[in-house]
């Protein structure tokens, strides 16, 4: 039997349409020998649908779920259940609506960008599902998604990273020149950057108060939590792919994406008429850079993937200043763009053997967890008195709090 490949994507987020473009390489790539796709997309509303048309990207332009024939659906939660459920109207003025199994999922993989899908809410649904899936767990991908935690995160990893103020809104709305004092003393120019969003949208630089103070206003259209950090002039940027899970970790060539003053989501997915996303992006792979700087990059990646306890496919993407030649690390994004799959093939790897490799690590996540003890066993209940509901003043029946406990 053929792995039921689900395919998760879209979901409601900024970066839905990369992550349609994502999803639909990703299907493109799949081995047919070893796996049947279930496309599962997630509109912006949040309602799921299945259906073959979802595999092209004329589908989304514009999204008409009943031209297409896509089936409304739903997972079942029943852990290890996998089963995507359809409601079908029922048959005539007497007929009863019907669930009808469409799949049973054997394997999910995630193509989601941002909130909604990338940020370990997706991943905590799998979890409860108990259903293997590709991306990062439920902390790590929350710790990714999310810019000021991140920050912390890496500061007490003790991995090189920029300053940085994180600001609140109500904060702002009751003080703003206070907050923007509290910014001020990284020194500009500083980068502000919504907390949980990605593809640079809402991100800006500032050179000076003014500019500082139109860029918060921005950010906190988009979340009412911003990270400002201090901003270095025109650095090279790196990313480097990390794919594996546990003690298997292996890094990809590096590359160089190509910008202006900074990379903004034009220059991530228009290039090339904007059909391949991340793929599509200007660089150089691998980087020009010189072996010692190659090999450091590599390693911060793998440490961060570790540290993270990483799975499956991520990329992390740094800054290098050429003034003081120092490296630091920009973000980790836990479902790259186009699954950073023209990384490895730079390195040799087909697309399709990337998906495998993904695929064998969610289930070794899996069966690792599954293999964890859930069972153990005490006679807390049997040894509980329990009275009325505890606190409940006035029950009737039936001690007040009095149930002992061991
Ligand atoms: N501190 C900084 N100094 C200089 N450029 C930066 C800085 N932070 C971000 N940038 C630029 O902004 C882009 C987007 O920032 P990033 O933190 O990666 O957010 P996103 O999640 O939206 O991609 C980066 O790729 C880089 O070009
Ligand atoms: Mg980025």
């Amino acid at each position: 039997m053929k792995t039921q490949l689900g395919v998760l994507f879209g979901s409601r987020s900024c970066e839905r349409e990369v992550a349609i473009i994502s999803a639909v390489q990703l299907m493109n790539h799949v081995d047919t020998e070893k796996y049947d796709v279930i496309p599962v997309y997630i509109d912006e509303r949040g309602i799921w649908y299945t259906g073959d048309a979802l595999r092209s990207v004329k589908t989304y332009m514009p999204f008409d779920p009943v031209k297409s024939k896509l089936r409304q659906v739903s997972l079942d939660m029943a852990a290890g259940s996998g089963a995507l459920v359809a409601f079908e109207p029922g048959k005539g003025l007497f007929g009863k609506a019907q669930q009808v199994l469409v799949a049973r999922l054997d394997v999910c993989v995630i193509v989601m960008h941002g909130l909604h899908g990338e940020d370990g809410t997706l991943q905590g649904m799998l979890e409860l599902a108990n259903l293997p899936y590709t991306s990062t767990g439920v902390v790590g991908s929350a710790v990714g998604m999310d810019k000021i935690i991140m920050k912390t995160f890496f500061l007490g990893a003790g991995l090189p990273t920029l300053p940085g103020v994180a600001c609140t809104r109500s904060a702002f709305e009751k003080d703003a020149e206070a907050e923007i004092n509290r910014a001020e003393t990284l020194g500009y120019p500083v980068f502000v950057k919504p907390a949980n969003l990605g593809s640079s949208i809402g991100v800006s630089r500032a050179d000076d108060r003014e500019g500082l103070r139109a860029a918060l206003e921005l950010a906190f259209s988009y979340d009412r939590r911003v990270l400002v950090e201090k901003g270095l002039d025109h650095p090279v940027e790196l990313n480097c792919s990390v794919l594996g899970f546990d003690d298997e970790i292996e890094t990809s060539p590096i590359e160089m994406p190509l910008s202006g003053q900074f990379l903004t989501f034009e220059e991530k997915y228009l290039h090339g008429g904007g059909s391949k996303g991340m793929a599509s992006l200007s660089r150089v792979v691998p980087a020009p850079i010189d072996d010692g700087t190659r090999d450091e990059i590599q390693r911060v990646a793998r440490e961060v993937f570790r540290q993270l306890d990483c799975k499956g496919v991520v990329r992390i993407d740094f800054m290098f200043d050429r003034a003081t030649e120092k490296l630091y690390i920009t973000e980790i994004n836990t479902i790259p763009g186009s699954l950073a799959f023209y990384l490895w093939e730079a390195g040799g790897m087909k697309y399709s053997a990337l998906i495998d490799r993904m695929v064998a690590y969610a289930r070794k996540a899996h069966a690792e967890k599954n293999a964890n003890s859930f069972a153990f066993r005490s006679d807390i209940l049997s040894k509980a008195q329990l009275g009325g509901a505890k606190g409940a003043k006035g029950a009737k029946g039936g001690k007040l709090g009095g149930g002992k406990l061991g």
